[in-house]
């Protein structure tokens, strides 16, 4: 029912079927033209569209007056039918108008002209912002993937619980949003980076199956991809394996993409961390496009050329077709951009139309290495291959990198890729300082049971039962199987550096509930704002949020954050220092 006491019809609902009844439409005048001596042309719209209405010209509507337009729906002239527009076909005519409101001029036109206005200005009036064609529709496939992935959580059996905003300071790593206690002046709440201890607590309560759309905040530097607050599908389940988690949160995936797109995507295949890395050199490869990393190492295992001579690993790509576009310039500044990622330089060859190597370093490469650099790398005339040596990691991170910025096309391009990522290392580096291991995710990741027995010996080689789902290049949402023995979690923080006393203080209230029985468990959480913005066509997560903040991190329309009285923070017991310049 979308009729009211007001309307028969939205704005876009009126087709040819309708000609010869007489209607009710409300919403904004989008345009008005004058149309001869008498007569005026409006367009009137609400977020289904537009009914263009032929009134008397007398009639003193201006653009974002709100109207109520009653009138019989006639055909259009033919020489006036709109095929663009699904009302293109009929007008209101005999139209009588009943002005609702007045508007003052708005600050930039309400189309999608409105796109080229500046983001603050856009910001500052999100609610006209809002009003245009394009962000209704953005708004609604946000809903609609709310939609769909909470009825595929709770189809399979999960339960919505909430959980807390007000939370102690947690070690998930993200730097947080801080809350004065007045009760307590001198102790803070932080606001939740995610629910992930209180969701591993309802599992040790018995729910069993639960999620929650969730709202989560991190005070992290804003961009396309990352806002202050941003909402996660977040679900966690008990007696089940990394096989069940991945399975019901594909399921919550693959609803919202065809409930938004009307397909329903393939199953979701799998890579292992290690593969990612190896052949795309990131662990949120983007497989809409090849260039893969090829493995060089054995190639050059003799080599007299010194940059290469002993490296680890060698590897190469292939941006076929790109040599011309490549002068001096282009090379120089890829040279440091790989140096910037942390290559310690950057080896290009151009394929010549005779398939020569045109490269300042071809002389110091026997014949033997070009022509088997060229055969693994399947080098046509007019390619550039790019090659770095260096350890396994930075290699591979270097030509991941570079193969991105070569090839990737924009995120909400299709096809759409989904894949999930598997089997992350437990620990992702090693501290300069402390010479400890830095966990990959988080500390509570479960590693994989073949790998235990080298916890200790060699840490960096174990691998955790953790996952995160990829989607044409970006990471959608992470999750791992978590640690329940408490014995288990002990050892881990013990190779962080995390003695039991200071566990203890620090993580307590979640270590203790593990001791009255902790069941085996493991979930999962997706951004939202992300899955969204790509199937809704967008760069950047800021235009499928209602109100988010620029990248500044500020609000232009209410102006938060905003100083507050001297009273407030007295009750608070904080002081402000002043602003060091
Ligand atoms: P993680 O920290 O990887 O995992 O976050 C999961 C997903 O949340 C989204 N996300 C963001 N989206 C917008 N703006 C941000 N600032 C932002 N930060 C994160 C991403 C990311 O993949 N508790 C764990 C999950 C678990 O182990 O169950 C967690 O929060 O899409
Ligand atoms: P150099 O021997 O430092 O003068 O370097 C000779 C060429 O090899 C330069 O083009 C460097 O950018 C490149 N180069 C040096 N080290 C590496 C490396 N580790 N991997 C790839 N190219 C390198």
């Amino acid at each position: 029912m979308t009729s009211t006491g007001m309307r028969t019809h939205r704005c876009g609902d009126l087709r040819t079927d309708h000609i010869g009844t007489t209607v009710s439409i409300c919403g904004w005048v989008a345009t008005r033209r004058e149309h001869g001596e008498h007569l005026a042309f409006i367009d009137v719209r609400d977020y289904t569209g537009i009914t263009q209405a032929v009134v008397d010209n007398s009639v003193d509507v201006r653009p974002e007056y709100v109207v109520r337009v009653t009138g019989t729906v006639a055909a259009r002239p033919a020489e006036n039918v709109n095929e663009r527009i699904s009302t293109g076909g009929i007008e209101l005519q005999d139209c009588r108008v009943e002005v609702l409101n007045v508007a003052e001029p708005p600050p930039f036109p309400i189309n999608e002209r409105a796109d080229q206005v500046a983001e603050n200005t856009r910001l500052q009036y999100r609610y006209l912002d809002l009003r245009r064609e394009r962000m209704q529709r953005n708004l609604r496939v946000r809903a609609a993937v709310n939609s769909a992935v909470r009825q595929a959580m709770e189809r399979q059996g999960f339960v919505e619980v909430e959980t807390p905003m007000l939370v102690p300071s947690t070690p998930e790593g993200a730097r947080e949003f801080i809350v004065p206690s007045r009760k307590e002046p001198g102790s803070f709440y932080a606001l939740p980076q995610s629910p992930q201890l209180f969701k591993q607590l309802l599992m040790v309560a018995g729910v069993d199956r639960y999620y929650q759309v969730a709202r989560c905040l991190r005070d992290e530097d804003l961009r396309a991809d990352r806002q202050y607050e941003f909402m996660q599908l977040d679900a966690e389940m008990s007696f089940a394996t990394q096989d069940d988690v991945l399975g019901a949160i594909s399921e919550a995936v693959l609803d919202a993409a065809e409930a938004v797109t009307g397909n329903r995507p393939d199953p979701i295949g799998r890579i292992t961390w290690h593969e990612a890395m190896n052949r795309f050199g990131v662990d949120k490869p983007d497989l809409r496009f090849g260039m893969e990393l090829v493995e060089l190492t054995e190639v050059f295992a003799s080599t007299e050329f010194k940059a290469f001579a002993g490296a680890a690993c060698i590897k190469g790509i292939n941006a076929s077709g790109r040599a011309e576009e490549f002068g001096r310039n282009k090379l120089d500044a890829l040279t440091d951009r790989a140096k910037q990622i942390g290559a310690k330089g950057l080896v290009w060859l151009k394929v010549g139309g005779d398939g020569s190597l045109d490269s300042p370093v071809a002389k110091f490469l026997t014949e033997t290495e070009q022509a088997a650099v060229k055969q693994l790398l399947d080098a046509r005339p007019g390619d550039l291959l790019l090659i770095v040596a260096d350890s396994w990691m930075t290699t591979c991170e270097v030509l991941g990198q570079l193969r991105n910025d070569l090839g990737r096309p924009p995120v909400h391009e299709g096809p759409y890729r989904y894949v999930w990522v598997v089997d992350f290392p437990l620990f992702v580096s090693v501290d300069d300082t402390t010479g400890r291991p830095r966990p990959g995710h988080h500390p509570f990741c479960h590693p994989k049971p073949e790998d235990l027995d080298r916890l200790e010996t060699d840490p960096m080689s174990v691998r955790a039962q953790a996952y995160d789902l990829v989607l044409n290049g970006w990471e959608l949402g992470s999750g791992s199987i978590r640690i329940h023995e408490a014995a288990l979690q002990r050892r881990v923080f013990n190779l962080l550096g995390i003695s039991d006393e200071e566990a203890d203080r620090r993580f307590g209230f979640f270590l203790t509930p593990f001791r009255y029985g902790a069941p085996p468990h493991g979930g999962f959480a997706f951004g939202l704002d992300r899955l969204v913005a790509i199937l809704a066509g967008e760069e950047n997560i800021r235009e499928v949020i209602a109100f988010p903040k620029t990248q500044s991190g500020s609000d232009p329309m209410t102006n938060a954050p905003t100083p507050v009285e001297p009273k407030q923070l007295t009750e608070l017991g904080v002081r402000v220092l002043p602003k060091s310049s």
